[in-house]
């Protein structure tokens, strides 16, 4: 499967008639058709909750919350966005294993009583700034098939998982599960299948220490094709139906949960974009477009995106460059890119374009971010 563009050529042009590109065209249907694709890839047995930091527009948080999803949030702001909406507090889920005392105060006064810990210090945090609150252990899985390696940064090493979990309840916490993100861009269910039997033995050891586990997170991870095809969501979520059914279901009286960002939002927006600038430089064709890596294309370095680059024009292909607007350096989108024989003012659209994207977008050198237009 690879990521479509939502807007043809033709609709792309008339929109740039009234608009300034660049800008990012919203097919809010497919955020919930993205939605229900994976829910029942999962069996509806896993409750998602979408990770708000893939894309916080209002549009895409509007429809989760209109067809009953819940939110991952990571940071206060997260927290106050989503509740602007109304969601209710059953479906948020704080999801950060460090951070600082006064947001755990804020959340904690907020009304949400479950947050994520992996270390010994952040439980002396929680017990001090949310008594009695219940928590769920973050633990270190292998993300060796993923694009983004999520494990460096946080998680416990399960080796020291009972040792945690015994130290939040002797604070007074409430342990109530386990949290794994097997990284983003997950290319193998594999990792997943891995984790999720990690998990059952902890569960298993925890309830012999008389602490009784009854929340599974398998996190984000699930993938999209950009410039390559990735497996079906149906296909790929088997191998984890199966591991859920041997290790969890009918053993623990369990819910489970996931917090899918890419898969939600990533193919539901496409960038219109144009070449403002052409010229040969050391033997080379460069392209400049009116969107790069200041911009949209952050994700090329944040989230190592490497996007389809769709033009109107057929012919020879030549290894181009493609650059950014702004005056730096730096600002290079492709090096290498095979582009066929482009004029100034041609529209290039680039599917796949929702996800770590404009979130990390600045308006450095007054090129202001891409706007939003919703289609349907
Ligand atoms: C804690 C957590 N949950 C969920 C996600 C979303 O992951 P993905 O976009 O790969 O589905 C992330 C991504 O960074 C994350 O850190």
């Amino acid at each position: 499967m690879l990521a479509k563009p939502n807007i043809s050529f033709k609709k792309a042009k008339l929109l740039s008639k009234g608009m300034e590109t660049p800008f990012l065209v919203l097919s809010k249907k497919k955020i919930e058709e993205n939605y229900t694709r994976l829910s029942l890839a999962l069996e509806n047995k896993v409750s998602l909750f979408y990770a708000v930091k893939a894309n916080p527009i209002s549009e895409v948080i509007e429809i989760i919350k209109n067809i009953g999803g819940g939110f991952e949030v990571s940071s206060a702001d997260e927290l106050r966005l989503v509740m602007n909406f109304n969601v209710p507090l059953n479906k948020i889920f704080y999801s950060t294993p460090v951070k600082k005392r006064s947001e755990i105060s804020y959340f904690y006064k907020e009304g949400i009583n479950l947050f994520v810990f992996d270390n010994d210090t952040e439980i002396e945090k929680i017990a001090q700034c949310a008594p009695k609150s219940q928590v769920m252990l973050r633990i270190q899985t292998k993300n060796k098939n993923s694009l983004i390696d999520l494990s460096l940064k946080f998680g416990a090493e399960p080796k020291e998982a009972l040792y945690l979990l015994e130290k939040a309840r002797n604070m007074g916490l409430y342990p109530r599960g386990i949290c794994f993100h097997v990284g983003s861009q997950c290319l193998s269910p594999e990792s997943y299948k891995e984790a999720i039997k990690l998990c059952h033995s902890i569960f298993e050891a925890a309830a012999e220490r008389g602490i009784h586990l009854d929340l599974l997170n398998i996190g984000g991870g699930f993938p999209i094709g950009y410039r390559k095809k990735v497996p079906d969501i149906t296909t790929f979520c088997k191998t984890i139906n199966e591991a859920l059914k041997y290790y969890f279901y009918g053993r623990f009286d369990v819910d489970v949960v996931a917090e899918p960002g890419r898969f939600i939002c990533a193919d539901a927006f496409t960038l219109v974009t144009r070449v403002i600038g052409k010229s040969i430089r050391n033997n080379k064709i460069w392209y400049y477009i009116d969107d790069g890596l200041y911009g949209s294309f952050s994700g090329r370095i944040y989230d190592k995106g490497d996007y389809l680059i769709l033009t109107e024009k057929d012919g020879y292909k030549v290894p181009s460059v493609l650059a950014g607007p702004t005056c730096d350096s730096f600002d290079v989108i492709y090096e290498d890119y095979e582009l066929p024989d482009l004029k100034i003012d041609d529209l290039i659209l680039v599917p796949g374009m929702g996800a770590y994207t404009i979130v990390s977008a600045s308006n450095f050198n007054g090129f202001k971010r891409a706007k939003v237009v919703v289609i349907d």
